[in-house]
């Protein structure tokens, strides 16, 4: 198809969703509700299904770390603030430990930013052993499962790996202490040593009230077909390149930057957010790891996110029927994304959008404050609530030890 008659198609595509955006001011109603395989979970009510006792720990572990550095409040990594802030007054949370189903340890770990504002996992380690250690001698919930029935907010870019660079990452593994506990990440990739079975994989952190302030009258058309603004290649860390995205970046700008269709570059507007919500389709390539907030951003903004990530485990995958909202593309097909894209029908499109338009999928994306029904807190609780009751198997016998506490690098082993 010539980009000609594109132009024309997504006239008639914008004309087709303003219409039904029309529709929706009148009769609120234009949204179609995720059901089929578990979309329906979304808006359980986790309240009554579990109890989570939250350790008191000094607040060297947490808040002073914060208050050393409040830009942690608004990095895609601050879920492990929020959670700890929104379980304190949580109704799920129970003062009594005898009764709990789970154990929060609040630790942020990747509250440490160089000052560009990237995060050093590089104390992670000795701090989570540090804590751990703390919570086993002070309480005796730890030694009865060792951390069995505890979960862990590790958002970090390869979870409890601890580290940004993928290979680096794949050699430590998930910190040996926490091999038998439940880790929140944010990595998801299937087959891959830092996500172990039973994780609950959550979405970065995004601002809520940023993204709010930035939205744009939905019967604006959605005129760009293709949009993405980022990096293409990381000469400062790959300057060979091919190793960054695995080349699926590079392969996006080498074949479509001068595509009309593509509306690609590395300068990141101001506009960014209102440009997403006039835009049918937002790339959503892998980085350095799979996932980046683009994807939280395409959710709220309406815009059918293109995932090119393979093996991918996308946030709360099993509540969320991710196959019907976004579209999937591997990494070597790359260089068709536009005939995939183009051939894709209308009305496929439309369903896209109007399942992306459901406030209850938009709603799981986001850790806003206060909490609401239905949100990424929520869907956590959800996650938790789901893998219960505990298996017996994962109460040991008095005195009985699995874990190895001097398992791992040395340096790990070093007091925090
Ligand atoms: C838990 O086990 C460790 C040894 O592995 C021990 O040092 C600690 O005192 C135990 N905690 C409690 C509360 O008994
Ligand atoms: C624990 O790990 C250390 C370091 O890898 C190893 O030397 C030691 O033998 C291990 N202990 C047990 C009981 O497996």
């Amino acid at each position: 198809m010539t980009n000609r008659s594109w132009g024309f198609i997504l006239l008639v595509l914008s004309a087709i969703v303003l219409n039904l955006d029309a529709f929706e001011l009148r009769k609120g109603q234009k949204t179609e509700r995720i059901s089929g395989s578990a979309g329906d979970v979304l808006e359980d009510d986790p309240v009554g299904r579990l109890k989570v006792f939250v350790y008191e720990l000094p607040s060297k572990y947490n808040k002073k770390i914060l208050q050393k550095d409040p830009r942690c409040l608004n990095h895609m990594f601050a879920a492990e603030i929020y959670m700890h802030r929104f379980l304190l007054s949580s109704p799920v949370r129970t003062l009594n430990p005898e009764e709990a189903d789970w154990f929060y340890t609040p630790v942020y770990t990747t509250c440490d930013l160089t000052p560009n504002g990237l995060p050093l996992p590089f104390k992670s380690p000795r701090m989570m052993r540090s804590a751990i250690q703390l919570i086993s001698s002070n309480w005796p919930y730890w030694n009865r499962t060792e951390g069995a029935d505890h979960f862990f907010i590790v958002p970090h870019d390869f979870g409890a790996c601890f580290h940004y660079q993928e290979e680096k990452a794949i050699e430590r593994g998930i910190l040996p202490l926490l091999q038998r506990a439940t880790l929140v990440q944010t990595f998801g990739q299937r087959n891959h040593v830092c996500l172990k079975e039973g994780s609950i994989t959550v979405p970065p952190y995004a601002p809520p009230q940023k993204m709010q302030s930035h939205l744009i009258p939905p019967s604006i058309p959605r005129s760009i077909f293709v949009y993405f603004r980022g990096l293409f290649y990381d000469v400062g860390n790959d300057p060979e390149g091919g190793y960054y995205a695995r080349g699926a970046r590079a392969a996006v700008w080498e074949n479509f930057k001068d595509n009309p269709l593509f509306d690609i570059s590395t300068e990141h507007p101001t506009t960014y957010y209102e440009d997403m919500q006039r835009a049918v389709f937002c790339l959503c390539p892998l980085g350095w790891a799979p996932w980046s907030p683009r994807l939280v951003e395409a959710v709220i903004f309406g815009c059918i996110p293109v995932i090119i990530a393979d093996d991918i485990v996308l946030p709360f995958a099993d509540a969320i029927p991710w196959e019907d909202i976004g579209v999937y593309v591997d990494e070597k097909d790359v260089p068709n994304l536009d005939t995939i894209l183009t051939s894709i029908p209308t009305e496929v499109i439309l369903r896209k959008q109007r399942l992306l338009a459901n406030p209850s999928m938009k709603q799981a994306m986001l850790f806003p404050h206060p909490a609401q029904s239905g949100d990424a807190f929520h869907q956590i609780l959800n996650g938790l609530a789901r893998k219960l009751p505990h298996d017996k198997s994962v109460y040991l016998r008095k005195g009985e030890k699995v874990l190895n506490w001097t398992a791992g690098p040395l340096a790990d082993l070093k007091p925090w």
